[in-house]
Protein backbone atom coordinates (compact mmCIF):
# COMPACT_ATOMS: atom_id res chain seq x y z
CA UNK A 1 0.00 0.00 0.00
CA UNK A 2 1.12 3.66 -0.85
CA UNK A 3 2.21 5.63 2.44
CA UNK A 4 -0.80 8.21 3.00
CA UNK A 5 -0.68 11.80 3.16
CA UNK A 6 -3.58 13.71 4.90
CA UNK A 7 -4.49 17.11 5.73
CA UNK A 8 -7.29 19.45 6.48
CA UNK A 9 -7.81 22.81 6.30
CA UNK A 10 -11.10 24.92 7.56
CA UNK A 11 -13.20 26.76 4.74
CA UNK A 12 -13.05 30.72 6.16
CA UNK A 13 -13.84 32.26 3.59
CA UNK A 14 -10.54 33.20 1.30
CA UNK A 15 -7.84 30.96 1.75
CA UNK A 16 -4.52 32.94 2.23
CA UNK A 17 -0.71 33.28 0.65
CA UNK A 18 0.12 31.80 4.06
CA UNK A 19 -2.50 29.09 3.97
CA UNK A 20 -0.51 28.04 0.35
CA UNK A 21 2.98 28.29 1.40
CA UNK A 22 2.79 26.82 4.55
CA UNK A 23 0.50 24.05 3.41
CA UNK A 24 -1.35 23.71 0.09
CA UNK A 25 2.31 24.06 -1.43
CA UNK A 26 2.69 20.76 0.32
CA UNK A 27 -0.91 19.13 -0.52
CA UNK A 28 -0.02 19.76 -4.09
CA UNK A 29 3.54 18.13 -4.67
CA UNK A 30 2.60 15.42 -1.85
CA UNK A 31 -0.10 13.91 -4.79
CA UNK A 32 2.39 12.20 -6.27
CA UNK A 33 4.26 9.20 -4.74
CA UNK A 34 1.44 9.14 -1.83
CA UNK A 35 -2.04 8.26 -1.34
CA UNK A 36 -3.26 11.89 -0.97
CA UNK A 37 -6.52 12.98 0.96
CA UNK A 38 -7.55 16.38 2.34
CA UNK A 39 -10.51 17.39 3.85
CA UNK A 40 -12.21 20.76 4.01
CA UNK A 41 -12.77 20.47 7.74
CA UNK A 42 -16.56 22.56 8.24
CA UNK A 43 -17.38 20.70 10.96
CA UNK A 44 -14.27 22.31 12.65
CA UNK A 45 -15.32 25.53 11.45
CA UNK A 46 -18.44 25.20 13.61
CA UNK A 47 -16.16 26.20 16.21
CA UNK A 48 -16.31 30.00 15.38
CA UNK A 49 -20.37 29.73 14.31
CA UNK A 50 -20.18 31.07 10.97
CA UNK A 51 -23.80 31.95 9.60
CA UNK A 52 -24.85 28.63 7.48
CA UNK A 53 -25.16 30.24 4.44
CA UNK A 54 -21.67 32.03 4.66
CA UNK A 55 -20.28 28.24 5.55
CA UNK A 56 -21.87 26.45 2.74
CA UNK A 57 -20.66 29.31 0.32
CA UNK A 58 -17.20 29.43 1.60
CA UNK A 59 -16.75 24.94 1.68
CA UNK A 60 -17.48 25.81 -2.20
CA UNK A 61 -14.81 28.35 -1.97
CA UNK A 62 -11.99 26.20 -0.94
CA UNK A 63 -12.47 23.48 -3.14
CA UNK A 64 -12.51 25.33 -6.09
CA UNK A 65 -9.61 27.43 -4.74
CA UNK A 66 -7.60 23.73 -4.09
CA UNK A 67 -8.58 22.81 -7.34
CA UNK A 68 -7.02 25.98 -8.54
CA UNK A 69 -3.79 25.66 -6.38
CA UNK A 70 -3.21 22.35 -8.33
CA UNK A 71 -5.22 19.88 -6.55
CA UNK A 72 -6.17 17.37 -9.33
CA UNK A 73 -9.31 14.86 -8.13
CA UNK A 74 -7.70 12.53 -10.27
CA UNK A 75 -4.39 12.35 -8.39
CA UNK A 76 -6.12 12.53 -4.75
CA UNK A 77 -8.99 12.96 -2.94
CA UNK A 78 -10.78 15.87 -2.03
CA UNK A 79 -13.88 15.77 0.34
CA UNK A 80 -16.17 17.37 2.83
CA UNK A 81 -15.55 16.49 6.36
CA UNK A 82 -19.50 16.42 7.02
CA UNK A 83 -19.56 13.95 4.35
CA UNK A 84 -18.33 11.24 5.65
CA UNK A 85 -20.05 10.82 9.31
CA UNK A 86 -17.56 8.25 10.74
CA UNK A 87 -15.34 11.14 11.56
CA UNK A 88 -17.46 12.44 14.31
CA UNK A 89 -18.37 9.32 15.55
CA UNK A 90 -14.66 8.31 15.84
CA UNK A 91 -14.12 11.41 17.15
CA UNK A 92 -16.30 10.45 20.28
CA UNK A 93 -14.78 7.24 20.84
CA UNK A 94 -11.14 8.88 20.66
CA UNK A 95 -12.13 11.72 23.24
CA UNK A 96 -12.67 8.81 25.96
CA UNK A 97 -9.16 7.87 25.76
CA UNK A 98 -7.75 11.63 25.73
CA UNK A 99 -6.60 13.54 28.43
CA UNK A 100 -8.48 16.36 29.75
CA UNK A 101 -5.34 18.04 30.83
CA UNK A 102 -3.68 17.23 27.36
CA UNK A 103 -6.67 19.39 25.78
CA UNK A 104 -6.18 21.96 28.16
CA UNK A 105 -2.40 22.84 26.93
CA UNK A 106 -3.54 23.24 23.52
CA UNK A 107 -1.96 26.98 22.45
CA UNK A 108 -4.75 27.38 20.48
CA UNK A 109 -7.35 26.28 22.77
CA UNK A 110 -6.05 28.76 25.20
CA UNK A 111 -5.57 31.60 22.50
CA UNK A 112 -9.19 30.95 21.09
CA UNK A 113 -10.76 30.54 24.46
CA UNK A 114 -9.14 33.67 25.91
CA UNK A 115 -10.30 35.40 22.70
CA UNK A 116 -13.94 34.56 23.20
CA UNK A 117 -13.85 35.37 27.29
CA UNK A 118 -12.34 38.87 26.36
CA UNK A 119 -15.51 39.23 23.83
CA UNK A 120 -17.80 38.10 26.72
CA UNK A 121 -18.53 34.83 24.58
CA UNK A 122 -18.99 31.50 26.25
CA UNK A 123 -16.17 29.16 25.38
CA UNK A 124 -17.67 26.01 24.21
CA UNK A 125 -16.94 22.18 24.22
CA UNK A 126 -15.87 21.99 20.55
CA UNK A 127 -13.49 24.89 20.94
CA UNK A 128 -12.09 22.28 23.26
CA UNK A 129 -13.00 19.48 21.93
CA UNK A 130 -11.37 20.18 18.33
CA UNK A 131 -8.39 18.83 18.57
CA UNK A 132 -9.68 15.20 19.12
CA UNK A 133 -11.81 15.45 15.91
CA UNK A 134 -8.54 16.59 14.28
CA UNK A 135 -6.94 13.47 15.46
CA UNK A 136 -10.16 11.25 14.10
CA UNK A 137 -9.87 12.97 10.67
CA UNK A 138 -5.94 11.73 10.59
CA UNK A 139 -6.33 8.46 12.04
CA UNK A 140 -9.47 7.34 10.06
CA UNK A 141 -6.94 7.31 7.05
CA UNK A 142 -4.31 5.73 8.80
CA UNK A 143 -1.93 8.95 7.33
CA UNK A 144 1.45 8.65 8.15
CA UNK A 145 2.24 12.25 6.98
CA UNK A 146 0.78 15.42 7.80
CA UNK A 147 0.93 18.48 5.66
CA UNK A 148 0.97 21.60 8.02
CA UNK A 149 2.35 24.90 9.07
CA UNK A 150 4.03 25.25 12.15
CA UNK A 151 0.24 26.51 13.99
CA UNK A 152 -0.72 22.80 14.08
CA UNK A 153 2.63 20.97 14.78
CA UNK A 154 0.56 20.85 18.76
CA UNK A 155 -2.25 19.15 17.48
CA UNK A 156 -0.26 16.49 15.58
CA UNK A 157 1.77 15.49 18.29
CA UNK A 158 -1.82 15.43 20.55
CA UNK A 159 -2.93 13.03 17.62
CA UNK A 160 0.33 10.74 18.39
CA UNK A 161 -0.43 10.84 21.95
CA UNK A 162 -3.89 9.76 21.30
CA UNK A 163 -3.11 6.97 19.20
CA UNK A 164 -0.51 5.74 21.38
CA UNK A 165 -2.89 5.81 23.94
CA UNK A 166 -5.76 3.83 22.14
CA UNK A 167 -3.04 1.28 21.11
CA UNK A 168 -2.34 0.53 24.87
CA UNK A 169 -6.15 0.42 25.94
CA UNK A 170 -7.30 -1.75 22.83
CA UNK A 171 -3.88 -2.99 20.79
CA UNK A 172 -2.30 -1.47 17.87
CA UNK A 173 -4.45 -0.04 14.88
CA UNK A 174 -3.53 3.22 13.67
CA UNK A 175 -0.71 4.64 11.89
CA UNK A 176 1.08 7.85 14.37
CA UNK A 177 0.72 10.23 11.70
CA UNK A 178 3.94 12.82 11.37
CA UNK A 179 3.97 16.73 10.50
CA UNK A 180 5.57 17.76 7.58
CA UNK A 181 6.38 21.39 7.54
CA UNK A 182 7.40 23.93 4.44
CA UNK A 183 10.23 26.37 4.57
CA UNK A 184 7.77 28.63 4.92
CA UNK A 185 5.89 26.87 8.14
CA UNK A 186 5.02 30.46 9.51
CA UNK A 187 3.60 33.30 7.59
CA UNK A 188 3.53 36.65 8.56
CA UNK A 189 1.02 38.72 7.96
CA UNK A 190 1.14 42.31 6.40
CA UNK A 191 1.40 43.73 9.81
CA UNK A 192 4.61 42.04 10.63
CA UNK A 193 3.45 40.97 13.70
CA UNK A 194 0.98 38.15 13.77
CA UNK A 195 0.60 34.72 11.68
CA UNK A 196 -1.04 35.33 8.76
CA UNK A 197 -4.74 34.69 9.30
CA UNK A 198 -7.65 35.74 7.89
CA UNK A 199 -9.31 36.41 11.04
CA UNK A 200 -6.70 39.05 11.67
CA UNK A 201 -7.42 40.60 8.39
CA UNK A 202 -3.27 40.89 7.92
CA UNK A 203 -3.46 38.42 5.19
CA UNK A 204 -2.55 38.58 1.17
CA UNK A 205 -5.99 36.43 -0.30
CA UNK A 206 -4.76 33.95 -2.88
CA UNK A 207 -7.40 35.05 -4.90
CA UNK A 208 -7.39 38.79 -4.54
CA UNK A 209 -6.84 41.12 -7.44
CA UNK A 210 -3.11 42.08 -8.21
CA UNK A 211 -4.48 45.43 -7.63
CA UNK A 212 -5.80 44.95 -4.21
CA UNK A 213 -2.42 43.31 -3.18
CA UNK A 214 -0.88 46.22 -4.36
CA UNK A 215 -2.66 48.36 -2.15
CA UNK A 216 -2.07 46.24 0.85
CA UNK A 217 1.81 46.28 0.01
CA UNK A 218 1.89 49.91 0.17
CA UNK A 219 0.66 50.66 3.52
CA UNK A 220 2.67 47.46 4.98
CA UNK A 221 5.43 47.08 7.51
CA UNK A 222 9.12 47.08 6.80
CA UNK A 223 11.69 48.11 8.91
CA UNK A 224 10.69 50.56 11.24
CA UNK A 225 14.28 51.38 11.63
CA UNK A 226 14.82 52.81 7.85
CA UNK A 227 13.12 55.91 8.22
CA UNK A 228 14.06 57.29 4.82
CA UNK A 229 14.69 55.75 1.15
CA UNK A 230 18.37 57.06 1.95
CA UNK A 231 18.90 55.40 5.19
CA UNK A 232 20.67 51.67 5.45
CA UNK A 233 17.76 48.94 5.78
CA UNK A 234 18.22 46.06 7.59
CA UNK A 235 16.60 42.68 5.82
CA UNK A 236 16.32 40.58 8.82
CA UNK A 237 14.31 43.15 10.68
CA UNK A 238 11.94 43.57 7.41
CA UNK A 239 8.81 41.24 7.05
CA UNK A 240 8.57 42.06 3.06
CA UNK A 241 11.99 41.00 2.98
CA UNK A 242 10.85 37.77 4.81
CA UNK A 243 7.55 37.09 2.66
CA UNK A 244 10.53 37.09 -0.53
CA UNK A 245 12.33 34.33 0.67
CA UNK A 246 8.99 32.22 0.37
CA UNK A 247 7.98 33.62 -3.22
CA UNK A 248 10.99 35.53 -5.07
CA UNK A 249 14.02 34.18 -6.48
CA UNK A 250 17.33 32.97 -4.99
CA UNK A 251 19.47 35.84 -7.18
CA UNK A 252 17.11 38.71 -6.58
CA UNK A 253 15.91 37.85 -2.89
CA UNK A 254 20.41 38.20 -2.39
CA UNK A 255 20.49 41.13 -4.80
CA UNK A 256 17.68 42.83 -2.77
CA UNK A 257 19.32 41.53 0.68
CA UNK A 258 22.96 43.48 -0.57
CA UNK A 259 21.08 46.26 -2.23
CA UNK A 260 18.60 47.06 1.26
CA UNK A 261 21.54 47.13 3.31
CA UNK A 262 23.38 49.89 1.40
CA UNK A 263 20.28 52.07 0.41
CA UNK A 264 20.65 50.69 -3.26
CA UNK A 265 16.73 49.48 -2.89
CA UNK A 266 13.88 51.76 -1.56
CA UNK A 267 11.21 49.71 0.00
CA UNK A 268 8.50 51.41 -2.91
CA UNK A 269 10.72 49.36 -5.43
CA UNK A 270 10.87 46.37 -3.10
CA UNK A 271 7.73 45.83 -2.69
CA UNK A 272 6.73 46.10 -6.36
CA UNK A 273 9.36 43.19 -6.90
CA UNK A 274 7.37 41.64 -4.16
CA UNK A 275 4.16 42.10 -5.59
CA UNK A 276 5.16 40.54 -8.91
CA UNK A 277 6.25 37.56 -7.65
CA UNK A 278 2.92 37.12 -5.66
CA UNK A 279 1.52 37.54 -8.78
CA UNK A 280 3.26 34.76 -10.65
CA UNK A 281 2.00 32.58 -8.01
CA UNK A 282 -1.55 34.36 -7.57
CA UNK A 283 -2.17 34.72 -11.12
CA UNK A 284 -2.54 31.22 -12.36
CA UNK A 285 -4.61 30.04 -9.88
CA UNK A 286 -6.98 33.34 -10.07
CA UNK A 287 -7.66 32.25 -13.78
CA UNK A 288 -7.86 28.63 -12.71
CA UNK A 289 -10.61 29.56 -10.30
CA UNK A 290 -12.27 31.63 -12.69
CA UNK A 291 -12.74 28.98 -15.13
CA UNK A 292 -14.27 26.62 -12.45
CA UNK A 293 -16.47 29.32 -11.50
CA UNK A 294 -17.99 29.16 -14.78
CA UNK A 295 -17.91 24.96 -14.47
CA UNK A 296 -19.28 24.87 -10.87
CA UNK A 297 -20.09 21.44 -11.57
CA UNK A 298 -16.33 20.33 -11.87
CA UNK A 299 -15.80 21.29 -8.05
CA UNK A 300 -19.01 19.55 -7.38
CA UNK A 301 -18.16 16.27 -9.09
CA UNK A 302 -14.34 16.44 -7.57
CA UNK A 303 -16.31 16.68 -3.97
CA UNK A 304 -19.37 14.12 -4.72
CA UNK A 305 -16.14 11.38 -5.90
CA UNK A 306 -14.42 12.62 -2.88
CA UNK A 307 -16.91 11.87 -0.27
CA UNK A 308 -17.15 8.20 -1.79
CA UNK A 309 -14.02 7.23 -2.37
CA UNK A 310 -12.83 9.01 1.26
CA UNK A 311 -16.62 6.99 3.10
CA UNK A 312 -14.86 3.37 1.60
CA UNK A 313 -12.05 3.76 3.87
CA UNK A 314 -13.37 5.88 6.59
CA UNK A 315 -15.97 3.12 7.46
CA UNK A 316 -13.65 0.21 6.93
CA UNK A 317 -11.26 1.84 10.01
CA UNK A 318 -14.35 2.75 12.17
CA UNK A 319 -15.53 -1.09 11.71
CA UNK A 320 -12.23 -2.07 13.20
CA UNK A 321 -12.79 0.54 15.95
CA UNK A 322 -16.12 -0.57 16.73
CA UNK A 323 -15.11 -3.88 17.16
CA UNK A 324 -12.07 -3.48 18.92
CA UNK A 325 -13.93 -0.94 21.33
CA UNK A 326 -16.62 -3.41 22.20
CA UNK A 327 -19.23 -1.24 20.75
CA UNK A 328 -20.61 -4.55 18.53
P1 LIG B 1 -6.26 26.13 8.98
O1 LIG B 1 -7.51 26.02 8.18
O2 LIG B 1 -6.15 27.22 9.97
O3 LIG B 1 -5.03 26.24 8.01
C1 LIG B 1 -4.83 25.35 6.92
C2 LIG B 1 -3.34 25.07 6.78
O4 LIG B 1 -2.63 26.29 6.52
C3 LIG B 1 -1.58 26.43 7.46
N1 LIG B 1 -1.40 27.87 7.75
C4 LIG B 1 -0.24 28.53 7.69
N2 LIG B 1 1.01 28.12 7.38
C5 LIG B 1 1.99 29.05 7.40
N3 LIG B 1 1.78 30.35 7.72
C6 LIG B 1 0.54 30.81 8.04
N4 LIG B 1 0.35 32.08 8.34
C7 LIG B 1 -0.54 29.87 8.04
N5 LIG B 1 -1.87 29.97 8.31
C8 LIG B 1 -2.38 28.74 8.13
C9 LIG B 1 -2.06 25.69 8.70
O5 LIG B 1 -0.98 25.31 9.54
C10 LIG B 1 -2.75 24.50 8.08
O6 LIG B 1 -1.84 23.48 7.75
N6 LIG B 1 -6.88 22.61 12.50
C11 LIG B 1 -6.52 22.83 11.12
C12 LIG B 1 -7.40 22.08 10.14
C13 LIG B 1 -7.45 20.60 10.32
C14 LIG B 1 -6.41 19.68 10.03
C15 LIG B 1 -6.99 18.39 10.29
C16 LIG B 1 -5.09 19.81 9.61
C17 LIG B 1 -8.54 19.89 10.72
N7 LIG B 1 -8.25 18.55 10.70
C18 LIG B 1 -6.22 17.22 10.12
C19 LIG B 1 -4.34 18.65 9.45
C20 LIG B 1 -4.91 17.38 9.71
C21 LIG B 1 -6.66 24.32 10.81
O7 LIG B 1 -7.40 25.02 11.44
O8 LIG B 1 -5.97 24.74 9.70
Amino acid sequence: MQRRVFSGIQPTGSLHLGNYLGAIQNYVALQDGYEAIYCIVDQHALTIRPDPQELRANVFEAARTLLACGLEPKRCTVFVQSHVPAHTELAWILSCVTSFGDLSRMTQFKDKSDQAESKGEFVSAGLFGYPVLQTADIVLYKAAVVPVGEDQVQHIELAREVVRRFHTVYGELFVEPQALLSPAKRILGLDGQFKMSKSRGNEIGLLEPAESVKKKLAVAKTDEKRKRRQDPGEPNDCNIYSLHQYVTDRAEVARIETECRRAGIGCVECKGILGASVERIAGPIRARAAELDAQPEIVRSALKEGAVKANEIAQKTLGEVRERVGLR
